[in-house]
């Protein structure tokens, strides 16, 4: 079935039993169950996907991990507090003294701070590399995984998911990626060569900014490592998210050819716009990650990036005050427009702050791009008035 159809009818089983459109929601911290045979039946092995005790989840955990399962083309989901314990059981559950992970540079700022500040001082070897490395001849003995996002956070280049995945398989090595930005409606990562898939479903796939919440997709085999990791660390779901998060599943495709059909329209007009520099979103064709994001994605929902023209630190803040559509705030996904200034994870140290381009992260929402281009109109002037002494921070 096309992906549109398994929005609608994957994860219903519940839903079918009790005769409604909707699964349950089942809360609750403790299991009980009818003998004592299924009682020793639960507790065997690492339970993810029946019922056990409230942190492996409840029925409409269930529904939502195979759900998300059946639309990302594999076997088995984990459902995690949020988009970064996803990341994080991930990196963890291949860390460890003497191993060496390989993570792309661009990943989400908190994944290398992750790396950075917990991994590398427990004795993981961490090595970040660029979008465009041939990582063949960086793999070593010890490597456990290789870590990417495409497009990368903020600065959005994209990676060679097929050439990536291949030279990593070719010396056993397994790859996770972070792909909240494509979801599995534009991006069938598992398809591309991924292993282990990881989803910030706070963003697209709930899609209402009301919630936090992380999915894992893969193999069982894949997952092997991350479930008992999980199942160790209580890194789990609460039923309530689940169950927004299945309802918000359901429109998810009709979200996204609207966010993609406006993103593309806002990001045009700003390619001619005075005081925008470069607009970086891979769905443009002047953008250098086109042809990889045409060849690896079936759309772009944005969110992109807008390096603007030097400017002074008033008009900058002149600019981002004036904006009235879009809310000042780090996320994304969701049905509101938002904007951010982007600093970049891996070009701070790089940089002296006078130095850094001025970038700009939009997230176009479900509003009307007309109605966003003026309001970006209007506050573009902030950088573009004769009173602003261009270059001046
Ligand atoms: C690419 C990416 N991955 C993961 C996350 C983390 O998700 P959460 O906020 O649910 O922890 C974010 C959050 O902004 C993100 O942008």
């Amino acid at each position: 079935m096309d992906t549109e159809t398994l929005l609608i009818h994957a994860g219903r089983q519940t839903a079918i039993a009790a005769n409604a459109v909707s699964p349950p929601l089942v809360r609750t911290s403790t299991t009980v169950f009818a003998s004592y045979d299924a009682y020793k039946q639960a507790q065997g092995g690492l339970v993810f996907d029946g019922p056990r005790y409230g942190r492996s989840g409840t029925s409409t955990t269930f529904e939502l991990q195979r759900a998300m399962a059946q639309i990302a083309h594999t076997e088995t989901c984990i459902a995690t507090s949020s988009g970064l314990a996803a990341i994080t059981a991930v990196l963890a559950a291949h860390a460890g003294p003497g191993r060496h992970l390989l993570v792309g540079a661009g990943v989400y700022g908190p994944t290398r701070v992750f790396c950075d500040n917990v991994l590398i001082p427990s004795g993981t070897d961490v090595e970040y590399f660029a979008h465009d490395t041939d990582i063949a001849p960086l793999l070593r003995e010890s490597t456990s995984l290789v870590f990417v996002e495409t497009p990368a956070s903020l600065t959005m280049e994209m990676w060679d998911v097929p050439a990536i995945s291949a030279a990593a398989h070719d010396r056993g090595v397994p790859v996770a990626c972070d792909a909240t930005w494509g979801t599995p409606v534009f991006f069938d990562a598992h398809a591309l060569g991924i292993d282990i898939s990881i989803h910030a479903a706070t963003k697209f796939i709930n899609g209402h900014s009301d919630l936090l919440l992380g999915l894992i997709t893969g193999t069982l085999d894949a997952l092997a490592g991350v479930r008992a990791y999980c199942d160790r660390s209580g890194t789990h779901a609460a039923p309530d998210t689940c169950w927004l998060t299945l309802r918000g599943l359901r429109t998810l495709a009709v979200r996204m050819e609207h966010h993609q059909r406006s993103a593309l329209t806002v990001a045009q007009w700003l390619t001619s716009q005075p005081g925008v520099q470069r607009v970086l979103f891979p769905a443009l064709d002047t953008d250098p990650g086109y042809k990889l994001w045409q060849t690896q994605f079936s759309g772009a929902a944005g969110p992109f990036t807008v390096e603007l023209a030097p400017c002074s630190e008033a008009a900058f803040t002149g600019f981002i005050d004036s904006l009235s559509l879009f809310g000042l705030g780090t996320s994304w996904g969701g049905f509101e427009s938002l904007v951010m200034p982007a600093v970049p994870h891996h070009l701070r140290a790089l940089a002296a702050p006078t130095d850094a381009p001025r970038l700009v992260r939009f997230h176009i929402g479900l509003e009307s791009p007309h109605d966003l281009c003026d309001d970006l109109a209007t506050a573009l002037t902030c950088l573009t008035s004769a009173h602003d002494t261009a270059g001046t921070p």
